[in-house]
């Protein structure tokens, strides 16, 4: 199949329609998205990725009332969070209707749903007569896209078209707050901090579960968005030590001092240049990516400041690097 990327809406549309999985992109991270509604095209996102089905598909729509009618109940601080964060990059999971399959749920009563926030996408879900289904456009386990060329490097030819929204403005995934109990929980932290979620929801929990790869229970993988090459926490000796090593990779958090820089030859990136949280989470995943296609033997990496963003940053390199 001839994989095109252009950012015309009607193309998109007419392959989803057709019952195609199409790339689009999010805010947080590019989608891979077909009519959740249509379990064959549903089916396909699971074969493209390579996905097992016990991991449940998050549904996007253009509107709260899309969201009633694929939930059965909205809870009162579910509403809350909605009004306060979307569109955006918060993904609420609600007792699902008997519109959403169980094929998009992994077999669970509980949907999870999230209105993105960008402008292409949320001009085609407005033209489309269902919601759609999408993870993020990687293969199963490897990082996230944050370009449609991204997309492209490692889907081309599984599906016909990508819409190119350009490089995206968050780039980390959504925060992920459930409400399958009474109290709420924040199973995965994202584009919104959880002091953002505690403003609004005070009583809210954190579970983040960091489980074996052998566990199957859905939503709880640890070893997501991890690159090929080993990826290593920085301590102060493999810092000084190994700087003159053409193989290694180093990731800082900020731009490290000059002498750092005048004195290696090592592959050195930084994620932002001066503490900019928001900047650091968006270069995150590109530059994860940048360094697998560069053939070094390791790479080392500065932990983000403990905050805010911060937080979700740690997350995804805990992830990104346990082998
Ligand atoms: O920002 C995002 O959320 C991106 C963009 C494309 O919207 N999507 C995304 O999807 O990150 P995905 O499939 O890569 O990650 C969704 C996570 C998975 O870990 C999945 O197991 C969990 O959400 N999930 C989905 N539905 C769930 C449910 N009903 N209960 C518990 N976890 C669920
Ligand atoms: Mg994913």
């Amino acid at each position: 199949m001839d994989t095109q990327v252009g950012s015309n809406i009607g193309i998109a549309k007419k392959y989803l329609d057709d019952g195609f999985a199409v790339g689009i992109p999010t805010e947080t991270v590019y989608g891979l998205a077909a009519n959740a509604f249509n379990e064959d095209a549903v089916s396909q996102i699971f074969k493209i990725k390579n996905r097992p089905a016990f991991d449940p598909l998050i549904v996007h729509v253009a509107d709260l009332d899309a969201v009633g009618r694929i939930t059965t109940h909205i809870p009162e601080k579910a509403k809350k969070l909605a009004e306060e964060f979307w569109p955006g990059p918060l993904t609420l999971i609600l007792n699902k209707s008997s519109l959403i399959s169980d094929l998009v749920t992994s077999g669970q009563s509980t949907v999870g749903l999230r209105i993105p926030r960008h402008v292409l996408t949320l001009d085609l879900l407005k033209a489309l007569e269902y919601p759609l289904a999408a993870p993020s456009a990687n293969p199963f386990k490897y990082v996230s896209p944050t370009s449609a060329q991204h997309v492209k490097n490692q889907l081309s030819g599984k599906l016909p078209y990508i819409l190119d929204g350009g490089h995206c403005e968050v780039g980390l995934e959504s925060t992920i707050v459930s409400f399958d109990v009474e109290t709420p929980v924040i199973l995965r932290l994202g584009g919104i901090t959880e002091n953002q979620i505690k403003a609004i929801c005070p009583d809210v929990r954190v579970k983040i579960q960091h489980l074996p790869d052998s566990v199957t229970i859905p939503g709880q993988l640890l070893k997501h968005y991890a690159p090929n090459v080993p990826f290593i926490p920085l301590t102060q000796d493999s810092g000084s030590i190994k700087a003159d090593d053409e193989s290694i990779g180093y990731l800082f958090f900020n731009k490290p001092n000059e002498q750092i820089l005048r004195n290696s030859k090592s592959n050195i990136k930084w994620l932002t240049q001066n503490a900019n949280m928001n900047q650091a989470a968006s270069n995150l995943y590109s530059m994860l990516r940048d360094f697998d296609g560069q053939n070094l033997s390791r790479v080392y990496f500065e932990w983000a400041p403990d905050e805010g963003l911060g937080k979700a940053i740690n997350d995804r390199l805990e992830r990104a690097q346990s082998k």
